[in-house]
């Protein structure tokens, strides 16, 4: 993927890796445009550089990404990049009572057909652009999971694999299709502890990294993902999928 000079689409912008993702490449001379359900941060996050651009998007409702089409056709008919990073996390213990399927659902509502949704919303806008691209973020849990997060994790293997037929069926238009596959990282995904959590990789140092990776631009598979999750990623190859995903799920 090119770094510059493009019109992308951020989902999921208004916090954590999408907003730090979004300014960056604002940053890298880049038109940029944010997308969130919460218009006071797009507005402070628009106001405070000139030139991003923020509109209000639920990728829940269906409605709403069928106004933000009608709407970036007219305002940036040349946007050739989508990043699909908007995502929600909750854990989950189906060993209790009180468990119910709810917040499975509000996990695949937004993070499976959330992404299906915004794919089939916008790409129809991309198709025919120079360096066309659709990222999507996935997650290092999509290879091993958190047995405390079993729909997040699930959700995110579902994209794993989903964006490999994407990528095969969108080859010959062509729009480059990646994976960013984060590792923990200091974002609010599951509330304000995360962010100041001493195991999670410095939110600056993902961004930098991944820009590293895409300046770099040997991306096999398509999957941008970081050394550190290697391990994680070729676990069942390698034979230690059992063995990583009991140090991950200590009993
Ligand atoms: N941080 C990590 O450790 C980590 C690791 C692996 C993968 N990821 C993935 O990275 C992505 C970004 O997460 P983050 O860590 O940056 O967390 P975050 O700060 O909570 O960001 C989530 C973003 O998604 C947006 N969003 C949630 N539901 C939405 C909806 N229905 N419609 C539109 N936007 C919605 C939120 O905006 P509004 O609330 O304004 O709508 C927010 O901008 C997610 O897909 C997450 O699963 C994160």
């Amino acid at each position: 993927m090119k770094l510059t000079g493009n019109t992308i689409l951020v989902t999921g912008g208004t916090s954590g890796i999408g907003r730090a993702l979004a300014e960056a490449l604002h940053d890298r001379g880049n038109r940029v445009v944010i997308t969130g359900r919460r218009q006071a941060l797009l507005d402070d996050i628009t106001g405070a550089r000139p030139g991003l651009v923020g509109l209000q998007l639920d990728v829940d409702d269906a409605a709403s990404l069928s106004r933000l089409s009608i709407e970036l056709r007219e305002r940036f008919p040349e946007l050739n990049v989508l990043l699909a990073n908007a995502g929600i996390s909750r854990t989950e213990d189906m060993a209790s009572d009180a468990w119910r399927a709810d917040d499975a659902e509000a996990i695949v509502r937004t993070n499976i057909l959330g992404v299906m949704r915004t794919a089939a919303a916008f790409l129809p806008l991309i198709k025919d652009k120079p360096h066309a691209a659709f990222l999507a973020t996935s997650s290092a849990l999509a290879f091993v999971p958190r047995a405390d997060f079993p729909t997040y994790c699930a959700s995110k293997a579902f994209l794993h694999s989903w964006l490999q037929s994407m990528r095969h069926q969108l080859r010959p238009i062509p729009v480059e299709v990646l994976e960013l596959s984060p590792p923990y990282v200091q974002t609010e995904l599951t509330g304000a502890q995360q962010a100041r959590d001493p195991r999670a990789m410095p939110l600056d140092d993902y961004v930098a990294e991944v820009l590293r990776i895409l300046d770099a631009g040997d991306i096999p598979r398509g999957e941008v993902l970081l050394e550190r999750d290697f391990a994680r990623r070729w676990a069942e190859r390698d034979g230690r999928y059992e063995a990583t995903f009991a140090a991950m799920n200590p009993a």
